[in-house]
């Protein structure tokens, strides 16, 4: 595997790990404040993360690279309201999404054609879940800081993604 490759798909599995974890401190915020429905949906985010690190991993032994488990930054565990956990969601994912494009941006620089194919099925769930982020921050956005708001907020939440997933 050409070596640049290899370093940023090791860079990946760091972004993949980073995220897992930051959801994880995300799905914990949620629960200690009473929003069970937020809690789940990160939960359940920090897992989907967790599978994208372990992929990753997977790939670059199969094709003999070397991989280098990541060492991660702090994440953010304490958010004012609502609005801020969301916001912080969806700055994760529009940040994924742009080191992805930049992996396969140097894949057609170096012509490997493989990892290229490998990575569109990370460009499909980012465009999922960058959509998905969005979708929720909206919605809050539209509740503002009514807290019945929140409170149906919380309760539809998993519906509400287990819709979007559909409709994609
Ligand atoms: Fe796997 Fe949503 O980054």
């Amino acid at each position: 595997m050409n070596a640049a490759i290899e370093k940023l798909l090791n860079n990946q599995i760091k972004y993949e790990a980073q995220a897992s974890m930051q959801y994880l401190a995300m799905a914990s915020w949620a629960d200690a404040k009473g929003y069970n429905g937020v809690a789940d949906f990160f939960y359940s985010q920090s897992e989907e993360e967790r599978v994208h690190m372990t992929k990753l991993v997977k790939f670059v032994n199969e094709r003999s690279g070397h991989v280098i488990i990541p060492e991660l930054d702090k994440s953010k565990h304490d958010f004012n309201t609502l609005n801020e956990l969301f916001e912080t969601f969806l700055k994760s994912e529009m940040f994924v999404t742009e080191q992805i494009n930049h992996v396969i941006y140097e894949c057609l620089k170096h012509k490997d054609y493989n990892v290229h194919n490998f990575m569109q099925w990370y460009v499909t769930e980012q465009l999922e879940e960058e959509a998905m982020a969005r979708t929720l921050l909206d919605k809050l956005n539209i509740i503002g800081t009514d807290k019945s708001g929140h409170y149906l907020f919380d309760r539809d939440i998993n519906a509400i993604a287990a819709s979007q997933n559909k409709t994609q």
